[in-house]
């Protein structure tokens, strides 16, 4: 029996990718292994967002040629993000020669043929498809818990904001048809699946390449009849696509989690243009409002990016003084990387390391007393918790999440995984909660 080892970075989509890629090897006989060293086929599935992941990649490969050269029968495969880019290709075929099996993000079906291809000749073997209108519904996906999902609703991005490469890696956008969402949940639903993620790089656009009149409002109404499923999250959302359907639907319906991730990006009106974003501060304000008068305890999170070309010292001002005025239970942070092939690339006024670093740093000081003090809301409440594994540190504890998607560290047996418990808080910290079992 071969074993498959898959290195994942980047976002959700890129995580469910490997489940579609594991679900492929699965049937071809293959079976995973955690050690380099017992793998016949290691893949390696990256992220074009930021230069670090990049970097990241180039080291890990690097160090596989030891590897192949004490065993030469090993495949080293590429996919995802990262090969969608000439510049990537190029540098991989040049100096990274010890790669067998390269393919993009469109081609995860033809994993066996390329298999065959490189095992049949020894060659390098190439497979970019630049562009894939027709959905693919044949993989499925060997997924890692059983009791939570993500699920794809959307592919691509039509937005190209100016600082991403996401649009160019991903293609453009396309809604799955209903139908075969729908069909997909009540399936896992049946094996035991209580929570999915319906993933779209901007789901607040679902439905506008389907034929019919027929929303993401409409699909979450429709997922939420599904017996079986408890919690309904997503992710992401654009604030200009944000409906006021959408929005009510927070108070109709229970299993819809009291969770909104909503990428604000900037707090600066100029940043925000310049970004091609298509929303104010004032916008997302009112969207905030709007959510909190339906959902007051909602867990509002966020996106930004400290360092876009031409951010002033007034800039990054307007964005504390927003990240104050909404207050996010917690945000990504992410300094500007610069993307070859972006608009924002080519701006002037790229904004010094050092500033952007320092920024940063500010930045999170406004983050994170925020986020302990929404999170002492929680202590001595008694909150539901689905129980997802055993902590890495500690046999003994527990991990878990909130409805809201806090992340939650009790002690437990875990004979709980996969179950929906109650915890009483104990303990509140910038990122995570800490409680006890209630008897049930
Ligand atoms: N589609 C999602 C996010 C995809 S990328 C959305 O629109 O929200 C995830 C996050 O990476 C983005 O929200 C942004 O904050 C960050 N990001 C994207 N490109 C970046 C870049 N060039 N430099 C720094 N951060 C970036
Ligand atoms: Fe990138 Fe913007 Fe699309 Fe998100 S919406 S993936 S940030 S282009
Ligand atoms: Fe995701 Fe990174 Fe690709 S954020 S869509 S894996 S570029």
């Amino acid at each position: 029996m071969k074993k498959y080892l898959i290195r994942t970075f980047g976002c959700q989509m890129n995580e469910h990718d490997s489940e579609k890629i594991s679900w492929v090897l699965e049937g071809m006989n293959y079976r995973s292994t955690d050690r380099e060293e017992d793998a016949d086929l290691i893949i390696f599935n990256t992220c074009a967002v930021r230069k670090s992941a990049e970097e990241r990649v180039y080291g890990q490969i690097g160090e596989l040629k030891r590897l192949k050269r004490i065993k030469p029968g090993l495949i080293i495969s590429i996919c995802g993000c990262m090969m969608q880019r000439d510049e990537v290709l190029e540098i991989i075929t040049s100096k990274h020669r010890h790669v067998d099996i390269i393919f993009g993000t469109n081609n995860i079906h033809k994993l066996p043929q390329l298999i065959n291809n490189h095992e049949k000749t020894g060659e390098t073997i190439i497979d970019i498809v630049e562009e894939n209108r027709e959905i693919d519904e044949s993989i499925e996906a060997n997924r890692k818990y059983s009791f939570k999902s993500f699920v794809n609703i959307t592919y691509g991005c039509n937005n190209f904001c100016t600082y991403c490469i996401v649009p160019y890696t991903r293609g453009r956008e396309r809604s799955r048809e209903p139908e075969y969402i729908i069909e997909e949940i009540e399936k896992l639903a049946k094996t035991g699946c209580k929570e999915v993620t319906l993933l779209g790089q901007n789901v607040n656009s679902y439905g506008k390449t389907l034929d019919k009149e027929y929303s993401f409002a409409d699909l979450i109404r429709d997922i939420h009849k599904i017996d079986g499923i408890e919690r309904i999250r997503f992710m992401t959302s654009h604030p200009k696509d944000i409906s006021d359907e959408l929005i009510s639907l927070y108070g109709e319906l229970d299993k819809l989690c009291n969770q909104l991730h909503l990428p604000i990006q900037s707090g600066s009106n100029r940043i925000l243009k310049l970004m091609n974003r298509k929303y104010t501060r004032e916008d997302y304000l009112k969207i905030i409002d709007k959510v909190r008068r339906v959902k007051p305890d909602i867990s509002i999170t966020t996106d930004l990016i400290v360092g876009f070309p031409g951010e002033t010292e007034d800039d990054f001002n307007d964005t504390l003084d927003l990240v104050k005025k909404v207050g996010f239970d917690s945000a990504f942070t992410f300094l500007y990387s610069v993307r070859e092939g972006t608009p924002a690339a080519n701006m002037k006024d790229q904004v010094d390391d050092e500033v952007k670093n320092q920024r940063f740093q500010r930045l999170m000081e406004v983050l994170h007393p925020i986020g302990l003090e929404y999170n002492r809301r929680y202590l001595d409440q008694t909150v539901e918790v689905l129980v997802e594994e055993v902590s890495k540190n500690n046999e003994e504890i527990l991990n878990g999440r909130t409805n809201s998607g806090k992340l939650v560290h009790f002690k437990g047996d875990k004979g709980l995984i996969g179950e929906l418990v109650d915890v009483r808080i104990t303990k509140a910290k910038t990122f995570t909660l800490e409680g006890v079992l209630v008897d049930q």
